[in-house]
């Protein structure tokens, strides 16, 4: 999962992001370039073309055809696909509702945490603290570009030996 969160677990408000954060957009480039990502349509609509580099997958009941994108209708048929293209990896890219589905199936999480609290109406999911370990965090302070300080967090999911 890739999410940029502020203090409050806020991701976006009236579909779009809470703020420009040129350094995030980079880093969430270099993440996920190379890889298929998956995002609800409404997030795709908020981006409103293909990532380039990237197989985007989209979530949708009511478009059918996004060009450049492939359309699932359910999330089990989205890992159907995952199992027979053999993907590395997939990318869940949001919203809200797409993170709540796949947080059960995740293994790591890069969160973006934002330090500050803008006004939201989407979400990230409070990730647990017993499930998910924290490996890596790189602090960067606001700078003429970027108006907030954040940090670059990764959780990995925690598996215990038996
Ligand atoms: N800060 C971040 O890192 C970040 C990242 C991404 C998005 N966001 C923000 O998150 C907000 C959008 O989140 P959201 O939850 O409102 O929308 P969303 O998750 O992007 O999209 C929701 C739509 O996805 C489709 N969908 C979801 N689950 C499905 C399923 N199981 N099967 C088929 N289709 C499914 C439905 O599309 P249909 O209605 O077409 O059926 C649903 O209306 C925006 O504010 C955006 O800017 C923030």
């Amino acid at each position: 999962m890739v999410v940029a969160a502020d203090e409050q677990n806020g991701i976006g408000y009236d579909n779009k992001l809470l703020c420009h954060l040129p350094n995030d957009l980079k880093y969430f480039k270099r993440v996920t370039s190379g890889y298929a990502v998956l995002m609800g349509r409404k997030t795709y609509d908020s981006i409103g073309r293909p990532l380039p580099n990237r197989t985007n997958l989209i979530l949708s009941k009511t478009t059918k055809e996004i060009e450049g994108c492939k359309v699932f209708t359910s999330f089990e048929s989205v890992l159907d696909f995952v199992k027979q293209a053999q993907l590395e990896k997939l990318f869940i890219i949001g919203g809200d509702s797409i993170y709540k589905q796949a947080l059960p199936l995740c293994h790591k999480v890069y969160l973006t945490r934002i330090h500050h609290t803008f006004k939201a109406d989407a979400f990230f999911v409070e990730l647990n603290p017993l499930k998910f370990a924290l490996v890596s965090a790189e602090h960067h302070s606001a700078d003429e570009k970027n108006a907030y300080p954040h940090t670059f967090e990764v959780y990995e999911r925690i598996i215990f030996a038996s």
